[in-house]
């Protein structure tokens, strides 16, 4: 008896303890770090060190007044996507299409989004990645907002602030919603419009076993004249990384992650992996004898230039961004941390939400006892990146871009390689740094979404912000 109870105790326990609360605040998950500071947020976001003033989340807004610069409507189904091919896939559309209409804007703009959800029967809503907007603005249902039920709709408006590509997708049941269609590109030029003569977006998505460019299962397609410079903004909407190459020819990475490189300098020969979520602008030069240039986004291909185009295999050489491009100034200085974290991600047996199963750890828990990383505004943030769990993460986290500073112990040399979606192999660790300048809660997870579904997902919380949302149950708020 005392033998069995010996043995069923802890069992129950971490199965009880496993439980994701339902109707829950995202503040009262987990555990607080405060990565060596003495600030932690209490009660529901108030903290120590704030004077007992608070702000909540649902008031972190973009701009109320003003009418847009740029007003677009999107409504969104659940339904058959249309392939370019005439296929059909069951999944999700923006406005009868997927990808959604990519929205344009210049850096300045105030963008205003008014989301109809006509027939996603979850709820759904629109998060803008990689686009550090305020947190109010930023789509994560259950955190930012409540997901917009059926015959619902809210109204997004945030100033762009960054010139660059990048992305829309729902938040909301996201590892289904995404996968299945719900999202499209989002591009900001900047001020000064000389660049290449041809910009073209690529998203890259599969849908359900068929990869797709722009939702064409054959490639695409762009014309351009001989002698002429193209950008294109490869966008990887997938889990997995895109392995993105130019068989036969130069080319140049003009951005990551809607940050540019400064000064990069010509590939040759080398692959540039894309992390799940990530974007590559490359640049490539279109012949002078009326053939295309071919750039390929692993099986299929985007054609600049004429019809036919010289192709080749993966280099498998990759292009290294620690080193790719010179040094900038970064605004900030990366070794006078306020605040440092480690995010080490795991692997092992135990219970998330009641089911037993291999889960992912951080810093040695399983959701949903998570960390929720606690800084102030204005701090300057460290954070070691480390994974050992087997399988590599794409780790994205939301509000703001991070710094490279390191891979296992080596430097960064080259331009500054900021990132919002960061490919971590396993066995690797990353140091990275960033400034806390966008109070609000923000999700820090995996971008492989049916990883952060099984709960490899922390949050970033800032004192003095209080969390009104709720997760879980009746509330209907499930963002993964
Ligand atoms: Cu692309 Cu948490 O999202
Ligand atoms: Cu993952």
């Amino acid at each position: 008896m005392v033998a069995a109870l010996v043995v069923l105790a802890p069992l129950v326990w971490f199965w009880w303890s496993s439980l994701v609360p339902s109707n829950a605040s995202v503040m009262d998950m987990g555990y607080q770090d405060s990565g060596g500071a003495a600030s932690v947020v209490h009660e529901h976001g108030r903290s120590r060190d704030d004077g007992g003033r608070t702000v909540s989340v649902a008031d972190l807004t973009g701009p109320v007044d003003g009418s847009p610069d740029v007003d677009v409507t999107l409504t969104v189904d659940r339904g058959d996507v249309v392939l370019a091919d005439g296929r059909t896939v069951p999944g999700y559309t923006v406005n009868g299409v997927s990808p959604g209409p990519t929205i344009e804007a210049q850096v300045g703009d105030l963008v205003q989004v008014t989301l109809v959800n006509r027939s996603v029967v979850d709820g759904a809503t629109l998060h803008w990645h990689g686009v550090d907007v305020p947190n109010a603005e930023d789509g994560v249902a259950g955190v930012t907002q409540d997901a917009v039920p059926e015959g619902g709709r809210h109204v997004y408006r945030f100033v762009v602030p960054d010139a660059g590509t990048y992305w829309y997708h729902s938040h909301q049941v996201s590892h289904a919603q995404v996968r299945g269609g719900l999202f499209g590109a989002l591009v900001v030029r900047p001020a000064d419009p000389a660049g290449s003569d041809v910009d073209v977006v690529a998203a890259a998505h599969t849908y359900g076993a068929t990869p797709t460019v722009n939702g064409d299962p054959g490639g695409l397609r762009v014309p351009a004249d001989p002698g002429t410079t193209a950008r294109v903004r490869v966008v990887n909407t997938g889990s997995g990384v895109l392995r993105v190459w130019v068989p036969g020819a130069d080319y140049r990475v003009l951005a990551v992650d809607g940050r540019e490189v400064h000064e990069p300098d010509a590939v040759h020969d080398r692959t540039v992996v894309v992390a799940g979520g990530g974007r590559a602008d490359v640049e490539v030069a279109v012949p002078d004898d009326g053939s295309a240039v071919r750039v390929r986004l692993g099986s299929l291909s985007v054609l600049v230039g004429g019809d036919d185009a010289t192709d080749g295999a993966d280099p498998r050489e990759r292009l290294d961004l620690l080193s790719y491009g010179t040094p900038a100034d970064v605004g900030f200085d990366p070794r006078a941390a306020d605040r440092s974290f480690t995010y080490a991600i795991g692997r092992r047996p135990g219970f998330v939400d009641g089911l037993p199963g291999l889960q992912w750890t951080i810093n040695g828990h399983t959701y949903p006892d998570v960390p929720m990383f606690v800084v102030r505004e204005g701090d300057v943030v460290a954070m070691t990146i480390r994974n050992s769990s087997g399988q590599p993460h794409p780790m994205h986290l939301h509000g703001h871009h991070l710094l490279v500073l390191s891979r296992d112990g080596l430097r960064s040399t080259g331009s500054p390689w900021w990132v919002d979606s960061l490919e971590v192999e396993n066995g690797q660790t990353y140091q990275v740094a960033f400034v806390a300048d966008n109070p609000g809660v923000w999700m820090d997870h995996c971008h492989n979404l049916p990883h952060a579904q099984q709960g490899l997902i922390a949050h970033v919380a800032y004192t003095g912000v209080v969390e009104p949302f709720r997760l879980g149950g009746e509330t209907g708020n499930e963002p993964e």
